[in-house]
């Protein structure tokens, strides 16, 4: 089973057409996926996201660079190897592309048919990833009958049904409502982690940045570092604040960083803590929805980015109700879903002593 890291790119350029319609699509790209990583990728429209997905997919031959595959390198490659690693992976797309005349019992068999496996250990792997994926009453329905939500998670348990060990999902949760998408996401990550394989899942959908070990951001076809694109988000916030309130701007985006640093602090953010924190920062600065919702985007990566980036941002003084008004707003967003866990009173306390104040006075939750 083990083959080192999954997928390994360097140096790794594509481009469409020929001659002067030759276009280049992606720049130098380059990192390494481990087993059990799950790593999402974000960008622009157009920025190269599916394009790279396909390479590593071996659903496109490379052009350039190296591109490691299980072991397998894909440039300049046999047919007969590019399908030997396509087997080897479970995709999962927007569309859940299922065969509409057969049943999800007969569309997860299928996947499991092209892997090889038959019979009795079919049977026991068909039930087993229809029980997993909340489908399992109804596996003998037809795509057609089930909602948009269940049909994504039959498109789940088809990918994930031969324990692939890599999962490449394109925007699986593009076409789904809130709950079902978190639900999607939740099982992607769940059944990677039981199983060891390295995930990417690209998104827009900043509801599930927290799910990442790591986020991957594309721009033009290169490869950004998480801190320079806080880096400039941070820039482009703190203008934005800056019309809001010219004097608050500083405290406002320090202030919504550590609200973000407590709703992650145990690793996901429930919609409750969103909920919460959506509202505080609607309440303290009128910001407009969108705004706030970049704002928390912003927050998140910066929460990600913080091992590795100096701050940019220096600590505001705070005076005695502002200093109030930030402590018991941590509180808040830490009792937003109803329980107040260790981690984010560490959090809150940590965060209080890089402001210099008392934290213990506010931890009473009545
Ligand atoms: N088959 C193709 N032939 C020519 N150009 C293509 C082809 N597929 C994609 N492109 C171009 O390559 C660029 C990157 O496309 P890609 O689909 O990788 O973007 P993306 O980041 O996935 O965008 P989105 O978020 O909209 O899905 C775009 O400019 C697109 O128009
Ligand atoms: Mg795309």
């Amino acid at each position: 089973m083990d083959t080192g890291t999954p997928i390994a790119l360097e140096d790794v350029s594509y481009s469409f057409g020929k001659g002067a319609l030759e276009k280049q699509i992606l720049f130098d790209v380059g990192t390494r996926i481990e087993g059990g990583e799950i790593v999402i990728l974000t960008g622009p429209s157009g920025s190269g996201k599916t394009t790279l997905l396909t390479l590593i997919g071996a659903l496109r031959s490379a052009q350039k660079g190296s591109v490691k595959v299980l072991g397998q390198e894909l440039l300049k490659a046999s047919e007969k190897a590019l399908i030997k690693v396509r087997r080897q992976i479970g995709y999962i797309f927007q569309s859940h592309n299922l065969l509409d005349s057969l049943t999800i019992h007969q569309n997860v068999q299928m996947a499991l048919q092209l892997g090889g496996v038959r019979g009795a250990e079919a049977g026991k792997r068909i039930a087993d990833v229809l029980q997993r994926v909340g489908l399992a009453e109804h596996e003998h329905k037809f795509p057609g009958e089930l909602s948009g939500g269940q049909k994504q998670r039959a498109g789940i348990a088809r990918a994930l049904v031969n324990r692939p060990q890599i999962v490449l999902a394109d925007e699986p949760t593009a076409s789904l409502d809130k709950q079902s998408g978190r639900d999607v996401v939740d099982l992607i990550q769940d059944l990677a982690r039981e199983d060891g394989s390295a995930v990417i899942l690209v998104t827009h959908d900043n509801r599930i940045l927290d799910v990442a070990d790591r986020i991957l951001h594309l721009e033009d076809g290169r490869m950004k570092s998480l801190s320079e694109v806080v880096s400039e988000g941070t820039s482009r916030m703190l203008n934005l604040l800056e019309k809001h309130d010219p004097h608050s701007a500083n405290y406002l985006a320090t202030f919504s960083f550590a609200l973000a640093r407590v709703a992650y602090a145990d690793s996901k953010v429930s919609d409750s803590e969103r909920d919460e924190m959506r509202r505080i920062l609607h309440e303290v600065a009128k910001l407009e929805p969108a705004e706030v919702e970049f704002i928390m985007e912003l927050s998140m990566m910066q929460k990600r980015a913080r091992a590795g980036m100096d701050n940019r941002i220096a600590n505001p003084a705070l005076d005695k109700d502002r200093a109030e008004h930030f402590l018991s707003s941590l509180y808040a967003i830490a009792q937003a879903d109803g329980v107040t866990s260790s981690e984010e009173i560490v959090e809150i306390e940590a965060i209080a002593a890089e402001f210099g104040l008392a934290s213990s006075s506010n931890s009473d939750p009545g």
